[in-house]
């Protein structure tokens, strides 16, 4: 994968709570700048703009997309319909197998299993996936919870919990997001719910970061984690850094077990056996003035 770049996200100390981070552009080795464009159609499926690849594109109006930033990447990058629409789990099947290399199996669980929690027969749009305590749920990472009795979830990354995240990552390894950081971000956000998770929305939270960090992260991601700034490409701008090639297969089990690190160290701390060191410090607030995703 790609030269990975340090934390480019500055934490500067402005007083002694107060805390306000700037953002830096991304690397034109991590993301080329997309060439200038008038908004177009994306209503066949494919961009015409971008040409027929995997050139990254961002969502033209029209388009539909879902909390999830792994689809919509897909979608951005045309391994999915560029439209986010007439998406079934076959189509999602073959795009985590040609974007990401999921194994067969993996592709076939998160694909089928995920079209079984829907209920859905006929094919949908990305947007469809936002119904709310389907697989979307509360205490997501990037994505504020659903407002009150609302049947769908908002789409756009929150900016705050992004910041959020990125602040509270990288522990372990300067500039990573490990999986001991995420069991340490998802013990924080799930211990502000006024309602626990469900045992298996607990379970799809913790199995998202950890399949998200096993592609992402490169095959020593169990152990290295993931780059911060790749992090924060995907999930901002829901793109794939410029060179990407995932460099192995991620299969069921090694996803099982990174999940698994997650959980016990999250069950250690929500039994008081081990301490989480984002307790001892002052989380500060980011501003949730803008919303990130792009384009819709
Ligand atoms: C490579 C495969 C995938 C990866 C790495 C992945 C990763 C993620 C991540 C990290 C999130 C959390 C976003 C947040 O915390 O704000 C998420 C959310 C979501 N994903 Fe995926 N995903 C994958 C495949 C899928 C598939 C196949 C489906 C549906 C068929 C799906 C549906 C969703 C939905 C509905 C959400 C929102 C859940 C929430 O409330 O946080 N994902 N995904």
């Amino acid at each position: 994968m790609t030269t990975m770049r340090r934390a480019a996200t500055r934490v500067d100390i402005a007083a002694s709570t107060t805390l306000a981070i700037t953002e830096t552009p991304f690397s034109p080795l991590l993301a080329s700048p997309v060439p200038a464009h008038d908004h177009h159609s994306h209503a066949t499926g494919i961009c015409l703009v971008r040409g027929a690849d995997n050139a990254f594109c961002p969502p033209q109006p029209g388009d539909k997309r879902s909390p999830c930033p792994a689809l919509n990447a897909l979608s951005n990058h045309g391994f999915l319909p560029r439209d986010g629409r007439n998406i079934g789990p076959f189509k999602i099947y073959q795009a985590l197998r040609e974007g990401y290399n999921l194994s067969m199996i993996l592709a076939f669980i998160l694909a089928f299993g995920g079209w079984a929690i829907l209920g859905q027969l006929r094919k949908v749009s990305l947007l469809d996936l936002s119904r709310h305590n389907c697989i979307e749920h509360d205490a997501s990472l990037f994505h504020v919870d659903a407002h009150g009795k609302e049947e769908y979830a908002p789409i756009p990354a929150s900016n705050s919990l992004m910041k959020s995240a990125l602040y509270q990552g990288g522990r372990y390894s300067s500039g990573r997001m490990r999986l001991e950081d995420v069991a340490n971000i998802r013990v924080k956000r799930e211990a502000a719910l006024e309602k626990p998770l469900r045992w298996w929305q607990a379970e799809i939270a913790r199995g998202e970061m950890a399949v998200a960090i096993g592609v992402l992260g490169g095959k020593d991601a169990d152990k290295k984690g993931l780059d911060l700034e790749v992090l924060r490409l995907w999930v901002t701008q829901e793109r794939l850094p410029d060179d990407w090639e995932p460099d192995h297969t991620q299969g069921i089990f090694k996803t099982a077990k990174m999940a698994t690190v997650i959980r016990d160290r999250m069950t250690a701390m929500q039994k008081g056996q081990m301490i989480n060191i984002l307790d001892n410090e002052l989380t500060p607030i980011f501003s949730p003035t803008e919303s990130l995703s792009v384009g819709i």
